[in-house]
């Protein structure tokens, strides 16, 4: 029998600064009435000079292993799913992994526009599944308002920063991710990018002046392509699960637009309580926005032990995702033994004591030459 993924934590950030529809009215010919009318978004927070994807993916990790009584040793994967990484490369989950100082985990990102996270719940269920990783790190983390033009009021009113993690473990209850649906269609790549920065267009004058390394997007086709697949992809996840549309109790969809949750709630003909949204407080926070309403829920207990939740969302590729949960948080993991503490913490050491010799050896054989030639 396979093991089963279980929800055992959950944790979110995002940044103090809040940038209202009003403040906006200041910087682009938009207004506060039009954003609300077209969108559903009254604010949306911007990350601060010294704040990055890495370091709110950190926060929020921090705050979901803290929820599952867990300890950074303790995971074997770290994805992080993300369209804002730090760099272009290393990943920003091998940053997240050391901050932390999950000494044996697995570390990489995905990238799948706003489905990023559902791509990453997936691949964890998987990993689980099979029963070559027991704990798992997911992260959604973005930071946005650095690939907006702040001059292009059809993007910028959209968009904004956060992060949020979940910790999955492997159980032998039934329960936690019951399925997940994963889809793509590369032909409409073109519809939401950020053209320039890759290999494609690499950074040059031209690109910063054409502003090709910001977010260019065909509004009303991504529009179209969201209210049809948004419905579409949880029936298909529920039929996986083997369970009747009728049995969820909460959609967690992705928080682009009121309207496209508002169309999709009318084709499946669910009441409005069955959506949660918050995205009138955080604008669109790309893979970030999922795991940051599943935290909103959670810690406002809004969905109890055995609640079906259905995951959904769609993004730049363009793709889609949706995963079916029965909630049910798994007792937290007891404490380790001292011995056993001691023993983890002495296995680190050791595991880094090549590394430190090595850099100690090399700063003495540098430093020995120079001291000899200044004599
Ligand atoms: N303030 C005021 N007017 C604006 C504006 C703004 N921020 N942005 C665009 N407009 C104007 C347009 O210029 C256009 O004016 P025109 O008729 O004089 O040409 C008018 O509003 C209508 O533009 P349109 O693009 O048709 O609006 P819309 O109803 O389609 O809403 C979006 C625009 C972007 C809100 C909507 O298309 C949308 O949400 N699309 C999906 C985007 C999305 O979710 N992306 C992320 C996917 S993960």
């Amino acid at each position: 029998m396979s093991p089963y993924a279980h929800i055992a934590g959950w944790g979110m950030y995002v940044p103090a600064r809040v940038l209202t529809n009003q403040d906006l009215e200041r910087m682009v010919d938009t207004s506060d009435e039009w954003i609300r009318a077209r969108t559903g978004i009254v604010e949306r927070r911007i990350a601060g000079e010294k704040e990055s994807t890495s370091t709110m993916a950190v926060e929020a990790a921090r705050r979901a292993l803290a929820r599952a009584n867990l300890s950074p040793r303790q995971l074997d994967a770290i994805i992080v799913a993300t369209i804002s990484p730090d760099y272009l490369t290393p990943a920003t989950a091998c940053l997240v992994r050391a901050a932390l100082g999950a000494d044996r985990a697995a570390a990489f990102d995905v990238s799948a526009g706003c489905s990023g996270f559902l791509y990453a719940l997936s691949l964890a269920q998987m990993g689980i599944a099979a029963g070559e990783w027991r704990c798992v790190l997911i992260i959604g983390a973005e930071t946005l308002s650095r690939f907006v033009n702040w001059e292009d009021r059809s993007t910028c009113v959209l968009f904004g920063d956060g992060a949020g993690a979940l910790v999955l473990v492997a159980s032998e209850e039934p329960g936690g991710v019951l399925a997940c649906v994963l889809g793509a269609d590369g032909s409409g790549a073109e519809l939401l990018s950020i053209p320039a920065g890759g290999s494609r267009m690499p950074a040059a004058p031209e690109t910063l002046s054409q502003r090709a390394h910001t977010i260019q997007m065909d509004g009303r086709a991504v529009y179209r392509f969201a209210t049809h697949i948004l419905p579409e992809a949880v029936e298909q996840v529920m039929r996986k699960a083997g369970l009747p549309l009728s049995a969820v109790d909460m959609i967690v969809p992705h928080q682009a637009n009121m309207r496209i949750i508002e169309a999709a709630r009318k084709k499946l003909g669910l009441p409005e309580e069955a959506f949660f949204v918050n995205l009138y407080r955080y604008g669109n926070t790309s893979a970030a926005s999922i795991p940051i309403a599943l935290c909103e829920i959670a810690d406002h207990e809004l969905i109890n032990d055995g609640s079906i939740v259905v995951l959904v969302g769609f993004g730049a590729g363009l793709t889609w995702g949706a995963a079916a949960v029965r909630w049910g948080v798994p007792l937290p993991q007891p404490a380790r033994p001292w011995y056993q503490r001691a023993f983890y913490l002495g296995r680190a050491v050791l595991h880094r004591l090549p590394a430190f010799l090595r850099k100690l050896l090399y700063r003495l054989w540098q430093w020995l030459p120079s001291r000899g030639g200044e004599e």
